[in-house]
């Protein structure tokens, strides 16, 4: 129930995508409201500070995620045509990829000037002199275009969940749900 097996997910990768998906979602927006706040706002420090928190704990856990996945089974696609299988194998392969790209041009966003990364003020991670000009705001434009189109291979990737769901009528969605019984098994 833990482990995942070829036919579906244990509860440990059930947990980490939605929570991971959820801190994800709420990342993206605390960014898009934070970058907008007057400096008199109460919150103009500490919104950035909360999100490289929650930023860094989030790539982190998708990293603990993506070791899980190259030491578990990853189940096998219900019958779909092999492009939208292909093209559902790599959306998943792209979020891994841009989730720690966005963690790096996090970092580099937030130590350009040196600073370490702080942790909910009780971890730092110090900042690497990489003598790039103008680092934070390319790293900032970066980190914009990979949140964007996040955001937007997430909403494409639900859609293909739902229509999984409701036109092809498989498991595909509630297999990420609730890890799929030994019992049902044997009755497919
Ligand atoms: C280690 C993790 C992360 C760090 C250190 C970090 C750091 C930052 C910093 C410093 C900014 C402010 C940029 C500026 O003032 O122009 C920012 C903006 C933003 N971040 Fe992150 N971030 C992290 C992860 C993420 C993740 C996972 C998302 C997911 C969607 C995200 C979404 C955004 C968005 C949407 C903005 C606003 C961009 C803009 O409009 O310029 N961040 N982030
Ligand atoms: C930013 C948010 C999301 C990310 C980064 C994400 C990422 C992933 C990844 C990497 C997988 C492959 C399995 C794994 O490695 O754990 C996966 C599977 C899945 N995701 Fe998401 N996901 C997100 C949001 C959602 C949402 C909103 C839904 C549905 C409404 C959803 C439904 C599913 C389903 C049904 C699977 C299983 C696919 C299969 O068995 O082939 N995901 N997701």
């Amino acid at each position: 129930m833990l482990k995942n097996t070829l036919q579906g997910y244990g509860w440990i990768s059930i947990v980490l995508h939605w929570s991971i998906a959820l801190a994800l979602f709420g990342l993206f927006g605390l960014g898009v409201w934070m970058v907008d706040l007057g400096l008199y706002d109460a919150w103009y420090h500490k919104a950035p500070a909360l999100h490289i928190s929650i930023g860094v704990i989030t790539v982190s856990l998708m990293l603990v995620r993506l070791l899980w996945r190259w030491t578990n089974p990853v189940p096998k696609a219900f019958p779909q045509p092999a492009l939208l299988e292909w093209v559902a194998a790599a959306m998943h392969q792209l979020f891994y990829v841009w989730v720690v790209a966005l963690g790096v041009s996090g970092y580099m966003i937030s130590t350009a000037e040196g600073d370490p990364l702080l942790i909910f003020e009780v971890l730092a991670i110090p900042a690497l002199d990489l003598d790039i000009d103008n680092q934070a705001d390319l790293a900032g434009e970066v980190h914009f275009w990979l949140a964007w189109s996040l955001i937007g291979f997430a909403l494409l990737h639900a859609l293909a969940a739902f229509k999984h769901h409701f036109i092809n009528q498989d498991k595909t969605l509630t297999r990420m749900l609730i890890p799929t019984q030994k019992k049902e098994l044997n009755n497919e």
